[in-house]
């Protein structure tokens, strides 16, 4: 390596990053609707669990990875594990590939609602339009859909262009706080409506007799999508960090964030859906609509300020997929740049170029192109983007992190990973023993049930 490698400024920088990395349509889209299935209540302490005995250990062990080689996930899991880890690397590089090449799509659709929310802001919402109706216009839109798509892709590779302190960290520094804020706003509203107590109980009162055995693997399964875990995305960050941040606090503060807005994000959600009679009823008919079908009728007939709230939702959205989109790409460039000595500028181009290929086979999924939207590898996934979605979800990202923890657990030295633990800049609630005990025994027992029961048929897209 000629050049000095390009790091974090600060700890917050990294924390902002990585958060930015964590908190997405993962958070946005999905965890509401997996809660809205499970029933709430007990399904969120399950989630809390799963996001503390396995998310928090596993990303300590991803960034420890990273920052110990100072190189991206092949060469990161090469240098920790020995050679043959260089295909876990690989895994994670394809997985991280796939992921962002359908992670636009949606990410597409979020530019497309912030567009039409302006002009109902100004023009007033069309009355007796049938939100569903919209929805199937626009993504059966080809022009529509590739020109969003490529939107997207453009301002991701814009920003990892300018590397890691100047594009990533910049953008997660300006950005976050817009998200934050554009949050607690949307959740004063939201406390303010009638349903909100019941969206409350809804979500924090835990009833084990609503719990499957299939929750808790779901649970579980999020946890590692929602913390970008299992595909080196977080020891490619961790790759950026210098010997004086500790790895320890920023896993604490990443984890807390992600799941603080998870759950702020629930709140908003059900507060909105509980205050109109009827809605509930309709939401769970169709519960992944509830982002770009059930909300935006309702930010224009039921939420106070709904008008300058809505908008502001759509940008919400796609601020929180924009910096996870730049971080999956990272993790594709940055393999590129580290192990083919391609410049930054190049690489991003090239992978961002490569991937956008395959936008468009997941963009025209919904458009009724033949065989992209009837391929159906998987039973009942039909579709291009719901099969790639599947196979990210439910076998790449677990296999990928179950290998991770056997890195770390098993295959690293005690020595080498407490070195990068406890080395004075931990706090005082860390304890390495209980670590090397999780990352040994809890996350690979615990992943490997993902596992298991994705072969007996689960699914977790
Ligand atoms: N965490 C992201 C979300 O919640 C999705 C995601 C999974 C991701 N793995 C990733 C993002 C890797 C960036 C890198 O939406």
């Amino acid at each position: 390596m000629s050049q000095p490698r390009d790091n974090w400024s600060s700890n917050v920088g990294l924390v902002l990053a990585a958060t930015g990395s964590a908190i997405g349509l993962g958070n946005l889209w999905k965890f509401p609707f997996i809660t809205w299935e499970n029933e709430g209540g007990a399904f969120v302490l399950v989630y809390l669990i799963c996001i503390l005995a396995v998310g928090l250990p596993i990303m300590m062990a991803e960034l420890l990875i990273g920052r110990r080689s100072q190189k991206s996930a092949v060469g990161a899991l090469k240098e920790a594990a020995g050679p043959w880890w260089g295909i876990v690397g690989g895994w994670g590089v394809l997985a991280g590939f796939i992921l962002l090449s359908y992670y636009t799509v949606i990410a597409g659709w979020s530019l497309y609602y912030f567009a039409q929310s302006i002009g109902w802001t100004f023009g007033g919402y069309p009355a007796g339009m049938a939100a569903g109706d919209l929805f199937n216009e626009q993504v059966g839109n080809a022009g529509l859909q590739l020109a969003l798509s490529l939107s997207f892709s453009i301002a991701t590779i814009a920003v990892v262009y300018f590397g890691v302190s100047k594009g990533i960290e910049r953008i997660a520094r300006i950005f976050l706080p817009i998200l934050f804020g554009i949050l607690l706003l949307l959740l004063v509203s939201a406390l303010g409506m009638s349903g909100s107590g019941e969206a409350m109980r809804f979500i924090f009162r835990a009833n084990f007799a609503e719990l499957e055995m299939s929750g808790v693997l779901e649970a579980l399964g999020h946890s590692f999508f929602t913390l970008s875990l299992g595909m080196g995305a977080m020891i490619t960050y961790g790759s950026y960090i210098s010997r004086k941040q500790s790895i320890v606090k920023a896993s604490g503060a990443i984890v807390a964030l992600d799941t603080l807005i998870a759950l702020v994000a629930t709140v908003i959600m059900f507060s909105v859906i509980f205050s109109v009679a009827g809605m509930s009823d309709q939401v769970s008919g169709s519960p992944v609509g509830m982002l770009f079908i059930s909300l935006p009728e309702l930010f224009y007939t039921a939420v106070p300020f709904g008008v300058v709230l809505g908008p502001l939702f759509y940008v919400l959205v796609a601020l929180a997929a924009l910096t996870s989109t730049i971080s999956l790409l990272e993790v594709v460039s940055s393999y590129v740049i580290d192990e083919h000595r391609l410049s930054r500028p190049k690489a991003t181009v090239l992978c961002g170029g490569a991937i956008f290929v395959f936008t468009i086979f997941a963009a025209l999924s919904f458009t009724g192109t033949p065989f992209l939207a009837t391929l159906e590898i998987f039973a009942g996934k039909v579709g291009w983007f719901s099969t790639v979605d599947h196979f990210v979800s439910n076998w790449m990202l677990p296999t990928g992190g179950f290998a991770i923890t056997l890195a770390a657990g098993w295959f690293m030295t005690r020595n080498a990973t407490e070195r990068e633990l406890v080395d004075g800049t931990e706090p005082r609630w860390f304890h390495y023993g209980a670590w090397r005990f999780f990352i040994r025994w809890v996350a690979p027992i615990a992943v490997g049930a993902i596992i298991v029961a994705v072969m007996l048929g689960r699914d977790f897209s």
